[in-house]
């Protein structure tokens, strides 16, 4: 069974193949470039991009993985949550093709697929609490069977990559944000500067992050950027305190066998290591993507599809709506 995995949610073009249940390949196409200059996404010039690049994208992964189009089984399509303009690009290229080859389209929801990625470990249980720590979500999940989400947590306001993103706009560091912070904090003390960790009611499973966003700005404008390191440190401290703590509360509420990261902020060594630390002592096997496979790309895509193909029993209709975020 080959399946072809589209993901054009935000300002990543992403194709991936997959044979059953292995990686055939896998290809992104980044916007960092194009947006950058503006400090944030820009959704009409993230569409424009993915027109430009998805058709050249497709056949260059057909070619990588020693495929012919007509040999693909069936397609998934990240249909939301998402930028609308760029999810109308890949659920049309989805929609053309499906129809040109004859194959079932099956609509993929983009949270979902950044914690299915994980499916492709054999040792995964269920049943599993995911959580997603993107640029556009923070997000938990619990997760009964592959194809059984449930959110039982978001965030109230910013999302985490958002905030990383915003902070490192206030450093004056490149967007996105992410990645210079954690290259910055490892130089810093993550103990000399206190940020507050918004942890909300005692059962709440909800996030804020729009506090910690802003107690880094008031630390900015009374001391200014002299001390980016320890600033960077002491971000992404209160980051990690406040999901860790979030996980433990959540995991004493559902009893599962696993739990899953997923989303671009997952790519972070300190976060991914608070992890590791903070489930080392429960009854509870950790799964966190390679870091490829966090950021927005195709073959989560595909591997979500080939679960709800899997599960399905109806054939999806081909006509697929757009619903953004
Ligand atoms: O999942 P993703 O690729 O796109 C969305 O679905 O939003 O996540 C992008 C987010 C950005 O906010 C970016 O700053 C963050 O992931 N990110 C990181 C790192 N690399 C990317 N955040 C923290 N540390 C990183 N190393
Ligand atoms: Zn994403």
């Amino acid at each position: 069974m080959l399946i072809l995995g589209i993901e054009t949610s935000c300002d990543e073009t992403g194709i991936g193949l997959l044979k059953g249940r292995k990686i055939l390949t896998n290809l992104i196409a980044s916007q960092d470039d194009i947006h950058s200059a503006y400090g944030g996404v820009v959704p009409e010039l993230a569409s424009r991009a993915h027109v430009e690049m998805i058709d050249r994208l497709f056949s260059r992964a057909v070619e990588s993985a020693g495929i012919k189009s007509c040999d693909i089984n069936c397609i998934g399509v990240t249909n939301h949550p998402g930028l609308k303009g760029s999810l109308m690009v890949g659920v049309s290229f989805a929609c053309g093709l499906a129809y040109a080859l004859n194959i079932p389209l099956y609509r993929v929801n983009h949270l979902h697929s950044h914690l299915a990625v994980n499916f492709l470990n054999r040792e995964l249980e269920f049943p599993a609490l995911g959580l997603v720590i993107s640029g556009g979500h923070t997000t938990f999940f619990h997760i009964k069977t592959p194809v059984e989400f449930t959110a039982i947590g978001r965030t109230l306001d910013d999302a985490c990559g958002e905030t990383f993103d915003k902070v490192g706009r206030m450093l004056g560091l490149a967007f996105p944000g992410g990645p210079d912070i954690e290259k910055a904090a490892e130089q810093g003390d993550e103990n000399r500067i206190r940020f507050p960790v918004a942890l909300m009611g005692k059962d709440s499973l909800d996030f804020s992050f729009s506090g910690l966003k802003t107690a880094v700005l008031y630390y900015i404008k009374k001391n200014g950027l002299k001390n980016i390191p320890d600033i960077c440190a002491g971000f992404q401290k209160a980051v990690g305190d406040t999901l860790t703590e979030k996980t433990k509360r959540a995991l004493v509420k559902h009893r599962v066998k696993s739990f899953l990261l997923g989303g671009g902020v997952a790519q972070n060594r300190y976060i991914r290591k608070r992890f590791q630390e903070m489930l080392e002592d429960k009854n509870v096997k950790i799964f966190i993507p390679n870091k490829k496979l966090c950021m927005d790309n195709g073959a989560m895509t595909a591997v979500m599809a080939s679960y709800l193909a899997e599960y399905t029993i109806k054939p999806p209709p081909l006509s697929i709506e757009v619903i953004p975020t």
